[in-house]
Formats: C-alpha cells, structure tokens, sequence
C-alpha cells in the first residue's frame, strides 16, 4: 500500500483544487487559499512583476512583495522581507505566487511542494486566459454579427445573383448552341424554296406541305428548348418531391447536348426511382456549378476520353451525391480555400470565384446538408449529402 507523506497530501491537495474554476481569479483564489490552509502560510499573492507589480489576487495576511523578483529561476526563491518573515516566491515567466512565513519555518520544503505542480498550474493559468479570450472574442463577433447579420445576408444575396448571371451566361450559350441546328434546317429549307421559286417559277405544293412541316417542326425544337430551360430556372418557394430520374433527366436536357458535343461522358449511377423531397432548383443550380467547372478543368488541363460519374447513395435519413471526374483534381495547396467567395484559378478566363461559394451556401444554409470537395487518383470528387425529406417548414424562396 502507498503512504502518502504529508508533504504529498499538501501537493494532492492543491493539485485538486487547480481547474475547478475556469475564471482565472476565481482559480488562483482556489490554490493560494488551499496552500495556506495546509502549511504555515500567513498570507499568499499572485501578482504580475512587469512592468510594475501589480496584484492579481491576494488572500489572508497581506505583506511587501520583495524588490528585484528574478523570474530567471526554474523552481523557487525565499526573500527575507520585514518584519521578521520570508517570502517564498514561485515565479511563472513575469507573473509569481507569493507566501510569507514567520522566520524560522523550513520554507524549502514548501517551496519544494509547490513547484512540484507548477507546470500545471501554468499550463491551468494559461486555459484560463485562452477561456476569456475566447469569450471576449464571442461576444464581440456575437456583437459584429448583429450588427452585420443583415449587411452579410444582403451580400450573400448579391453574390448569389452574381453567380446565377455566370450560369445564366453559361446557360445562355448552351441555348445558343441547341438552336442552332434548327435554325440552319430551317434557313436551308427557306433557302430551298427560294432556289426552287427563282429556277422553276412555280411550286410544287406537296414539297411545300412538307417543307412547311419540318419548319414547323423545328420551331416546336427551338421553344420547347426554351421552355425545359425556363422551368429549370423557375424558383421554387416550397420543397418538391423529386426522383432522381428527374434530376438526372434535367441535368441532361440542359447539359447533355453540349457536353456531348465536346467529348465529356457523362454517366449516372443512380436508382432513378429514388424520391427525396427538397429544393429541385437549388440542389441542379449546385450540380450545374460543380459539372462546369468539371468541363472548364478539362478544357484548361487537354484531358483526353473526359468523363464525369454522378452517383447516389441514401439511407432513411440521407442523400448523397458523388461527381467525380478525371481532370486532375485539386492542388491540396488550394483545396481548402476553393469554398471561399471570389477564389478562383481561372482569373484570366472570367472566372467569378463564387460557383462553389454559392453551391456552399445553397447546400448548407438552404438545404441543411454538407459539401465537400477531396480528390481520387483521376480527379476531383465532390461529395454532396442533403436531408431525403427536406423539412417543409423551413420555407425558403429564392
Ligand atoms: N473539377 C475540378 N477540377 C479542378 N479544379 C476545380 C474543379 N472544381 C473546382 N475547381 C477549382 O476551384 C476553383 C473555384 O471554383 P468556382 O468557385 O466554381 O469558381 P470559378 O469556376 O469561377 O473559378 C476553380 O477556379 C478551380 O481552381
Ligand atoms: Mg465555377
């Protein structure tokens, strides 16, 4: 069995009493005070040296604090002071803990016992401080977020604005390109019938009839491209039962065409009868951000046989999404900044900086789940989970 000497139950004692409180006074008040009550202690301080003594705490007798303290020792020193006593100081960098003792009383030992739990209590000093600085840095970023709680939801607004105008132009160009195969069948058909009039001078009815029908035809092409445009961007102001097939089906009605044209396979690995109930628009305006900058990637980088997986995964409570493609990746050096607003590798082409931003703020603030971005031995993999039944209370419209 263990005999604890009498010194180890003053250094036990004051051991425990270190921590309890995480106000600092409140701490140093606990310790100086269990010291005194186990030795022959009169009084005990604990002051700051530099640049001018100052007293943080001081309990019992009150006595002189020596002049000339060295903070250069490793454990203690014992100053004689007046009247008849000595002062045994333990310092901890400029700050001490001070005792005073009637002369006479063997203070080595004591001195010996508390620098036995000097270094926690420094370390306890210092959780002390990071503690109110933490407080003290809360309440004033509580106060600054107050105060710019509105300036920052304006900007945020903004900043979505802006970078829906990036997708709207990138959307833009993509109806540009869809139309153009209707409207050169149709200009040719004109051009046709122009030529036909001008040789023969006279038309052939049924050759009209069915010219006049591929025209019509193709203007059905060129509006319901407008339309599957127009309902993609519709807002919507409560969560909506979605498929997956739906989403897989948008994303390929907006994209497919163009990407295809370049060379990008895009593949869904998915259980298309999937529901989920959430922002349709917001979660495609996110996808539609992650799979341009997939298709910038590999237009900068010359990536031959591009493709881009998009895959799911759910349980009761979740959905996950993956796209992963094979452009590279990320530098690991910016990888944790490419959340941030305005960072973007692509300064030189336009880049906005704020498609992954806003993909950020939509997925966490609006649709309550997480995003992140790692990558595999292809490429970058952005990884997407959002609650399987969005909650219809949080009514959210854009
Ligand atoms: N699939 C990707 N492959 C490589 N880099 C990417 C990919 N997706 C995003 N990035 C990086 O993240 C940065 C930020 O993207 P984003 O916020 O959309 O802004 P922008 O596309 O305007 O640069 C990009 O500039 C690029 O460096
Ligand atoms: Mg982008």
């Amino acid at each position: 069995m263990i005999v604890l000497t009498e010194q180890d139950n003053i250094a036990y004692a004051c051991m425990n009493s270190i921590g309890n409180s995480l106000v600092l006074e409140d701490m140093l008040t606990d310790v100086i005070s269990t010291f005194i009550s186990h030795t022959e202690a009169l009084g005990g301080k604990y002051i700051l040296s530099h640049p001018l003594p100052k007293s943080i705490v001081s309990i019992e007798n009150d006595f002189d604090i020596p002049d000339n303290l060295s903070h250069e020792t490793e454990k203690y020193m014992i100053y004689p002071v007046e009247p008849n006593r000595s002062v045994l100081d333990i310092p901890i960098g400029d700050e001490h803990f001070l005792f005073a003792f009637e002369k006479g009383i063997d203070v080595d030992t004591y001195g010996t016992i508390f620098a036995s739990f000097k270094t926690k209590l420094a370390i306890a000093i210092e959780a002390c401080r990071s503690v109110a600085r933490l407080h003290e840095i809360n309440s004033a970023s509580n106060r600054q977020i107050l105060e710019a709680g509105s300036k920052q939801e304006a900007t945020e607004q903004m900043l979505m604005t802006q970078s829906r105008m990036a997708i709207m132009g990138e959307i833009i160009g993509m109806i540009a390109h869809q139309w153009r195969q209707p409207i050169s069948v149709i200009g040719m058909i004109a051009n046709n019938a122009i030529l036909t009039m001008m040789t023969f001078a006279e038309i052939n009815q049924q050759q009209l009839l069915r010219d006049l029908n591929i025209i019509d035809q193709q203007i059905h092409d060129l509006s319901s491209i407008i339309d599957d445009f127009h309902n993609f961007f519709r807002p919507a102001k409560i969560p909506q039962t979605v498929t997956l097939h739906e989403i897989s089906n948008g994303l390929i009605t907006v994209l497919g065409i163009t990407y295809k044209n370049i060379g990008i396979n895009l593949s869904f690995e998915c259980d298309e009868n999937i529901c989920f109930v959430t922002y349709k628009n917001e979660l495609m305006e996110v996808f539609l951000n992650i799979l341009a900058n997939a298709k910038e990637a590999f237009e900068e980088r010359r990536v031959s046989n591009p493709f881009i997986r998009f895959k799911s995964f759910h349980n009761s409570e979740m959905i996950c999404f993956t796209i992963q493609d094979n452009a590279g990746g990320i530098d690991k050096d910016i990888i944790d900044k490419i959340f941030d607003p305005y960072f973007s590798t692509k300064k030189e082409k336009n880049g906005t900086g704020l498609g992954l931003y806003i993909s950020a703020v939509v997925i966490e603030k609006h649709l309550n789940g997480s995003i992140r971005a790692s990558c595999n031995e292809n490429g970058s993999v952005f990884s997407i989970s959002i609650p399987i039944n969005q909650a219809t209370d949080t009514a959210y419209g854009s």
